[in-house]
């Protein structure tokens, strides 16, 4: 049987009349990186947060690491980290502060210890005894989602990682999404951008209409939809490529 992280069955939700999940089925497998693809307002922080507990579900069932959301909140919520849309980091603090607060709040063994390695892990050693609210946005996420893994979580919900950050910004952030996944842990990540999921997610579920209307790796996903007969083709670089080629990898990682 395979090993599921997350699985929803009929997962369904509704604010006042507003049906947003209307029977969502998902599975997600153990150290895969899984996106939640949808445009604004199809329901992907919903599912998030009905995931992470945050929200009840109006019905169906949903479970993570084999806990269900609703009867064994706790004990999801001790397997999971949960990186919000909007940040969690505290600009007051310097990046250093940050890490060893989650720490003692979660009650690690080392806080500073901890702190040191994952702001190593992150590449923000440099940055540490800087106040947060002098980093770029894309350090910020970086420490958002280096905040996230403090006390090594099976499961790890990124809510839209990468939305608002300049395109140099979200190749770093693509770049430690990537390197978590080589590391075991189970990634869920929501994203309204085609070219995310294209180059993170092992598999790939578009949320549309409050139901999983397609659901598959890249390669099945493609299938779906044959491209039409074309004679000939001249590649065009993408914007991304252009703008990155002119500004040269200059300040990467900042
Ligand atoms: N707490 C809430 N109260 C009422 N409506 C909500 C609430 N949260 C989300 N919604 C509505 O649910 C729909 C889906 O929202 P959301 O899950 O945030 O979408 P997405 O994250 O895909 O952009 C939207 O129409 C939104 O207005
Ligand atoms: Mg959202």
């Amino acid at each position: 049987m395979p090993d599921f992280a997350i699985q929803t069955e009929n997962l369904r939700k509704s604010f006042k009349e507003n049906e947003v999940l209307k029977g969502v089925d998902l599975a997600v497998l153990r150290g895969e990186i899984f996106a939640l693809l949808g445009s604004n307002g199809a329901g992907k922080t919903t599912t998030v947060n009905i995931l992470s507990t945050l929200l009840k579900p109006n019905g169906g069932t949903a479970s993570v690491c084999g806990f269900d959301v609703v009867r064994q909140a706790g004990r999801v919520r001790g397997s999971i980290s949960l990186t919000g849309q909007f940040s969690a980091v505290d600009g007051m603090l310097t990046g250093r502060e940050n890490i060893v607060l989650i720490a003692k709040l979660r009650g690690v063994p080392h806080p500073k210890k901890t702190a040191e390695r994952s702001l190593e892990r992150f590449g923000l050693t440099q940055a540490a005894d800087c106040r947060a609210d002098t980093y770029s946005g894309g350090m910020a996420r970086r420490l958002d989602i280096a905040m996230s893994l403090v006390g090594d979580p099976a499961v790890i919900f990124l809510d839209e990682p990468t939305t608002g950050l300049d395109p140099e910004a979200r190749l770093a952030v693509w770049e430690t999404i990537k390197e978590l996944a080589g590391g075991g842990v189970t990634i869920l990540l929501t994203t309204q951008y085609l070219e995310e999921a294209e180059q993170l997610a092992d598999r790939i579920a578009i949320l549309h209409g409050g139901k999983i209307i397609a659901n598959g790796t890249l390669e099945e996903l493609k299938k779906l939809f044959p491209p039409a007969k074309i004679e000939y083709i001249e590649k065009q670089p993408t914007l991304e490529e252009v703008f990155l080629a002119i500004i040269g990898g200059e300040g990467q990682r900042q």
